[in-house]
């Protein structure tokens, strides 16, 4: 039995798969969200859909295997014509706070290169100002502890993402730091001075990548960037 949240998961990702056409080369997000449009996905290929799918973490590629979903990768193509991906928190800009499955930097990679990229989430990720969820950022596991200092005086409070006890590791053998920052004023400049340290791969800011936003609430609504 799926609960209010997990309803408004599915259809927004059910409305997103209505923006996939035959013969595109479609970024898989990541997360629940993203589990429904691969879903939906699968329905239309076994129609005869033909479309081929990058995805952006091995959990994705692993639901798209399930359902049939044809898979590429950059060393076949290069330009994406669209990526839909889920979203930890999405401001009125469209600036995003993402990797709250610690898939931020493939997320990041597929959704850069294509030409469109839709979020797609349930309403409760719609916020003001991003910051309230605490910032995933991707480092490199040697000197963790002082990288996460670096960050510390940026004004954050970072912990070592743990699961079950045990250290998380990435699908790219790295650890995500969750940065607790209460508020992000100005995402753009904390991206920058995050990107600047020593030990930072990626951090979870998707600062101006977005063009529609597809919120799952009551009914579902589509927001066009302004
Ligand atoms: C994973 C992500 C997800 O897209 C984000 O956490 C949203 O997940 P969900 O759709 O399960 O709420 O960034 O790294």
């Amino acid at each position: 039995m799926l609960n209010q949240t997990d309803l408004r998961k599915k259809a927004a990702g059910e409305k997103a798969a209505e923006f996939i056409q035959d013969g595109m080369i479609i970024g898989l997000g990541s997360g629940s969200t993203v589990y429904w449009l691969l879903k939906k996905m699968g329905e239309l290929v076994e129609q005869g859909l033909n479309i081929k799918g990058i995805p952006s973490s091995v959990r994705t590629e692993g639901w798209a295997k399930d359902f049939n979903i044809s898979l590429t990768d950059f060393s076949e193509v290069q330009s994406l014509d669209i990526a839909i991906d889920g979203a930890d928190e999405v401001d009125p800009h469209f600036n995003l706070i993402k990797g709250g499955g610690g898939s931020l930097l493939r997320e990041k990679l597929v959704d850069a290169h294509a030409k469109q990229l839709i979020i797609i989430a349930d309403e409760s990720k719609l916020v003001q100002q991003l910051g309230k969820f605490p910032l995933p950022v991707e480092v490199v596991p040697f000197g963790w502890e002082v990288t996460a200092q670096k960050i510390a005086q940026l004004g954050a409070v970072p912990e070592l993402r743990r699961r079950e006890g045990e250290i998380f590791v990435s699908n790219n053998g790295n650890y995500i730091l969750d940065c607790t920052f209460d508020v992000i004023l100005n995402p753009q400049e904390l991206h920058k001075q995050l990107k600047l340290l020593l030990g930072v791969v990626e951090t979870g800011l998707f600062i101006d990548m977005t063009d529609m936003v597809i919120i799952g609430g009551d009914d579902v609504r589509i927001l066009h960037k302004k």
